[in-house]
């Protein structure tokens, strides 16, 4: 199996000089009109990175080496020393805080990030199969809003795999989630797509929000990259987490060798 990484970044966590761009970045971050916008793609753009130095063992100092390009359908290409890399990156972001995830391997992926909130009767009726709908029936009140939401990102995170984003009908994608769901740590679920066949699904809560990603490949547990940096201060060599499905943390050097440094 092909270890996915990912970072998880907060707006205030993304240093406020903007030399972690490459040259046309900072040109695009300067074409936007709402600074809404700018900062979510500033922010997506900044996690997206961390997430890549994970996979590829680069430092931090070589951040500005790392493009996250987009492609015409909008979905991230990272390209470095501009040339496009042979990973698939996936990324997203809600309320000031991002999630990226990066893999080698894996073929399509998608991730999404959602703030856990109480959505109506009409949205699940409007957006989600006969099937998530009576899912939901059967889950306590107190995980309804969790079950959700993971509902919801993980239909995302499948469209985003699959490039069509919500162009797509919403209950052309079903979640079926595993009948487990942890406070902490990786649950498991799988999405099937009209046409499209399955993918794996992991997800979790993260404080107020449900993160959530698919691919095609069975997904092992998940490596987190940090980046101990905030506004102004020097960046530091990422350091590199593995969780275990239990949510037990260990810390681990996983330096990808194979990719140019
Ligand atoms: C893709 C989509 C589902 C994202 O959902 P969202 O809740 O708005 O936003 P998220 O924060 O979860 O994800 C946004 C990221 O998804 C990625 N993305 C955008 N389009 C994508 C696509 N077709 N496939 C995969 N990923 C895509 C981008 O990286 C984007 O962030 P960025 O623009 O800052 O780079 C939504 O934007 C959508 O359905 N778009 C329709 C497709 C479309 O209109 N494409 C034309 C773009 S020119």
């Amino acid at each position: 199996m092909n270890p996915i990484h990912y970072a998880i970044q907060d707006w205030h966590q993304v240093p406020a000089e903007l030399d972690w761009l490459t040259p046309v970045e900072q040109r695009r971050a300067d074409g936007f009109r709402f600074e809404k916008r700018r900062r979510d793609w500033l922010l997506g753009r900044w996690t997206a990175k961390i997430a890549l130095l994970g996979i590829t063992g680069l430092s931090h100092r070589n951040i500005a080496r790392i493009e996250i390009a987009s492609a015409p359908d909008g979905a991230p290409q990272p390209v470095l020393d501009g040339e496009r890399c042979g990973v698939e990156v996936s990324l997203s972001h809600s309320n000031k805080r991002a999630f990226a995830t990066v893999s080698q391997g894996t073929g399509a992926l998608g991730c999404d990030i959602e703030l856990v909130e109480p959505r109506s009767p009409a949205f699940i009726e409007t957006y989600f199969t006969a099937a998530e709908a009576e899912r939901i029936q059967r889950v306590g009140p107190g995980d309804r809003d969790t079950l959700v939401t993971m509902i919801w990102s993980a239909k995302e995170s499948t469209l985003k795999a699959l490039r069509t984003g919500l162009q797509a009908d919403t209950r052309s994608v079903e979640v079926i989630d595993d009948g487990v769901i942890r406070d902490s740590g990786w649950n498991t679920a799988r999405t099937t797509a009209a046409r499209a066949g399955a993918f794996s699904c992991l997800w979790r809560r993260d404080g107020q929000f449900v993160l959530s990603f698919v691919t095609r490949a069975p997904i092992e547990t998940p490596r987190s990259v940090t980046g101990a940096v905030g506004i102004g201060q020097p960046l530091r060599d990422p350091v590199y987490r593995q969780i275990d499905s239990s949510g037990a943390c260990r810390k681990s050097k996983l330096p990808f060798p194979n990719f140019p440094g």
